[in-house]
């Protein structure tokens, strides 16, 4: 009896052995010890910058969506360009991101409080979720551990996913980097916050095709709005634009139940709503709120999972490599 229960112990050990997550993966425990303030200090650095300007929340959930397509979730975003190089920030997609001094910031604090320790990778992955929660949206441990990366190129941020895509294209784009259908249509949600330039859905607008003025997939009544939010004058203002959804400050399922009625603002949005595969994950999203949080909270897991590196640097500063 007493042999086999030390056989059953010593096999319980031996599976735990093997199982185990190897040294490096990604964990949500990862800066318990090494450094126990770096959420709240991150937290504090996003929820004050987020007051001051309104803007921040969407800027750093697109900055990290827009890092981890781009050679994996390693802060190449942040990287500066340099005379030999032009880094992924000054690629064309990326002209728009901004408010990479709020990272700056929360790094410049956790320098202090823990030097050399969190990685500028895991701080854009923490405030990502931070602004989402603080929008409205839901709250989700984020798994942590991501190695920052040494190289940033602007040629390649034309790998990110155009506004012009239609759905086919999207669930070509999300497959490459291991998303499914499901979760193309849950990130795309991402849209439930912030701001777009006219340049991202004028071509909508005019001229659109050989037999259509109009996309004929948008709202008729919404591209006169738009129209009037984006004149055709030489001298228009640069920021012209529109808020992706009627409660751009607030994270909700607005978003699909615009798609419902035509008011997707770009193509790779009201595409959603033409196809079967992703017809029903629109309907289901702007009846239960409650399913798009959870997918959501699944999905941003999922995305910052995208290409990490588990060995390299703790970049000291988010703009040069050590
Ligand atoms: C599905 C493919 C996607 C396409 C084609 C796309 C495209 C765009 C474009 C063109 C803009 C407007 C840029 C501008 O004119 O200023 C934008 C804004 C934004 N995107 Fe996406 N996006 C996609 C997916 C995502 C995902 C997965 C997220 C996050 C989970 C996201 C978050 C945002 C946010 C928050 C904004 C507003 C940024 C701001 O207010 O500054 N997008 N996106």
């Amino acid at each position: 009896m007493a042999f086999s229960k030390a056989l059953i112990l010593a096999l319980i050990f031996v599976v735990f052995a093997i199982v185990k997550p190897s040294e490096g993966a990604l964990n949500a425990h990862y800066y318990d010890q090494s450094c126990p303030a770096a959420e709240k200090i991150i937290l504090d650095t996003v929820r004050n910058a987020s007051l001051y300007d309104p803007k921040v929340p969407a800027r750093l959930l697109r900055m990290f969506f827009h890092d981890c397509f781009i050679r994996g979730c390693d802060a190449s975003i942040l990287l500066d360009s340099v005379v030999s190089n032009q880094a992924e920030k000054d690629g064309p997609p990326n002209i728009s991101v901004r408010s990479f001094y709020v990272i700056e910031e929360a790094k410049k604090k956790l320098e202090k409080a823990c030097p050399r320790t969190v990685s500028c990778a895991d701080v854009i992955a923490i405030a990502a979720r931070d602004v989402v929660t603080l929008s409205g949206g839901p709250y989700w441990s984020v798994l942590k551990g991501r190695k920052d990366g040494t190289v940033s190129l602007a040629s390649e941020s034309t790998n990110l996913p155009p506004p012009t895509f239609n759905v086919s294209q999207l669930i070509q784009s999300f497959a490459a980097r291991g998303l499914s259908v499901k979760d193309m249509v849950t990130l795309s949600g991402g849209h439930t916050i912030g701001f777009s330039h006219c340049s991202s859905f004028e071509p909508r607008l005019q001229n659109f095709s050989k037999f259509h003025d109009i996309d004929p997939s948008m709202n008729y009544e919404f591209a006169q709005t738009l129209k009037k939010k984006c004149p055709r004058s030489t001298n228009r203002d640069k920021n012209a634009g529109t808020f992706l959804d009627s409660t751009a400050s607030v994270f909700d399922n607005v978003y699909y139940k615009q798609i419902l009625s035509g008011k997707g603002v770009f193509v790779s949005d009201q595409t959603l709503l033409g196809d079967s595969r992703t017809k029903k994950i629109v309907e289901k999203y702007a009846q239960d709120q409650k399913a798009f949080f959870r997918e959501f909270a699944a999905a941003m897991v999922k995305l910052g999972n995208i290409g990490v590196k588990k060995t390299g640097q703790v970049r000291v500063h988010p703009r040069f490599i050590n």
